[in-house]
């Protein structure tokens, strides 16, 4: 605690021009000639918000640079605001924010509405669960239905009172306990999004939390509790299983957060690449850690030309620059063991798995169905309107390949899902005929940029008319 007061104050609302689901736009996706040149892709969402995050919990000043202009972490921006964190902006991609300590946060006066945000809406109600506040969450129709309980279990462990909708669904509140209590919790699905929520509400409970992750998950959260100054430990047991532990009642110090490009943005841009006969691209200051890098292993067991250079560390998280070559791509096994590493990029390897030669399977990704919309139904229906075979399955599909162009002529509805609109953008790309994907409003929840870079590049991406019989 830092022992500032909560005041009263007036937090604008953002304007938000591309606000997802108000301007309902579709677009047509045209095949490329190639596609060359060099792109940076923004910063990471995970990594950003995060880094607003830990300075709202800090004591003294937070420069973020590089931060991603998504609506999704715009939304977590807002909603500390709500909590009380000044925050300046500088630039477009720069924040600097005043925490209040840990303890320190306000009760807010307004809902704070998360709009497509999982990892937002999570890891605050992780923060809020150990503040003397209350705190109403809700968000969009995509993550209204999206499921709650793997945050609401274990913080209701820890002392919160949180009371949701039917099904442990958003809207819900969190009353956050006024003595928390310390836990070791075993997470039951590998999700960043748990595990951070725990350890930020370990932030302000006496005593060591602990989490227990059987299949490691993305360690934005425990990397950054290091740099901030809280007493972190990890460790492995003997059966592989990895114990992160964080000391309670910690004192964070406000530092420079300088964040990496996003490697599941830069995804789209690698795909498409690989899709686009002759292409040639570079990706400049991606982000490598090991946990997010699953997807350039499948792409490289597939046979795809991608090189690493300049690598580098910044922040505490490595960097490089990406090189890849357009190339035949043959159909694998994913191994399941990897999905944690790659969760986000199936939707695009699924697209990219379409036109190489044989059958891609990827099995072992249930999670996939519970994320801004169930992946493996949208993938499935997607792709088999673009005239591809899909096998669906409970836990993933497989992709038959069909060596070169898919036919596409198809319009798809990117279902509030960003990664999905992206997919079928791509796809378009390298198809027979365009691909048109409604509802593409949504890219701007993570990669607002992407149309502006992707057409840079020489891809052809254009208005269309908006279609009535979109798939669903
Ligand atoms: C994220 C974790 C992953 C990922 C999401 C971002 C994070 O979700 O899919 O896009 O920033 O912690 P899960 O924790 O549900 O696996």
């Amino acid at each position: 605690m830092n022992g500032l007061t909560c005041q009263k104050f007036f937090v604008p609302e953002p304007v938000r021009l591309q606000r997802p689901g108000n301007s309902l736009t579709a677009l047509a996706s045209y095949r490329a000639r190639t596609l060359a040149g060099t792109a940076r892709v923004p910063g990471d969402k995970s990594i950003s918000h995060r880094a607003l995050i830990f300075g709202a919990l800090s004591v003294g000043e937070t420069v973020v640079t590089g931060l991603s202009r998504g609506d999704d972490v715009a939304r977590t921006e807002t909603a500390l605001r709500h909590l009380g964190a000044e925050i300046q902006a500088p630039e477009s991609d720069t924040r600097v924010v005043f925490g209040r300590g840990v303890g320190g946060l306000c009760e807010p006066a307004s809902i704070l509405d998360l709009g497509n945000s999982g990892t937002g809406v999570r890891l605050l109600m992780g923060v809020v669960a150990s503040h003397r506040l209350a705190a109403y969450f809700t968000g969009d129709a995509s993550l209204s239905t999206r499921p709650m309980d793997r945050v609401i279990l274990p913080l209701r462990r820890m002392g919160a009172d949180i009371s949701a909708r039917d099904g442990n669904l958003l809207p819900l509140i969190v009353a956050g306990a006024h003595s928390p209590v310390p836990i070791e919790y075993v997470l039951p699905v590998p999700s960043a999004q748990v595990k951070s929520a725990i350890l930020l509400a370990a932030l302000n409970t006496p005593g060591r939390t602990s989490v227990v992750e059987p299949v490691p998950s993305r360690d934005h959260t425990e990397r950054m509790l290091a740099h901030f100054g809280a007493a972190i430990t990890e460790g492995e047991d003997s059966d592989g299983r990895r114990h992160i532990a964080v000391e309670g009642e910690a004192e964070l110090t406000g530092r420079a957060v300088a964040v990496p490009g996003d490697p599941s943005s830069a995804a789209f841009l690698v795909a498409a690449a690989l899709a686009v006969p002759g292409s040639r691209v570079t990706i400049e200051n991606v982000g490598t850690n090991p946990l997010r890098t699953g997807f350039f292993d499948t792409l490289r067991e597939m046979g795809a030309d991608i090189e690493l250079s300049n690598v580098r560390a910044i922040g505490g998280e490595s960097v490089a620059d990406v090189t890849v070559r357009h190339g035949g791509l043959v159909g694998i096994e994913v191994p399941p063991e990897r999905a944690p590493t790659m969760i986000d990029e199936y939707p695009v390897l699924a697209a990219l798995a379409a036109g190489a030669e044989g059958r891609t399977v990827m099995r072992g990704v249930r999670e996939l169905r519970v994320k801004e919309s169930d992946r493996i139904s949208a993938m499935t229906a997607g792709l088999r309107a673009c005239g591809v075979t899909v096998d669906e399955f409970g836990d993933g599909l497989a992709v038959t390949g069909l060596g070169g162009p898919v036919p596409g002529a198809a319009t798809v509805d990117a279902r509030l899902d960003h990664r999905v609109a992206m997919s079928f953008l791509v796809l378009g790309m390298a198809a027979r005929e365009p691909v048109v994907v409604d509802h593409a409003e949504t890219i701007a929840t993570s990669f607002p940029e992407f149309i502006d870079l992707i057409t840079v590049l020489g891809a052809e991406v254009a208005r269309a008319p908006r279609p009535r019989n979109a798939s669903k």
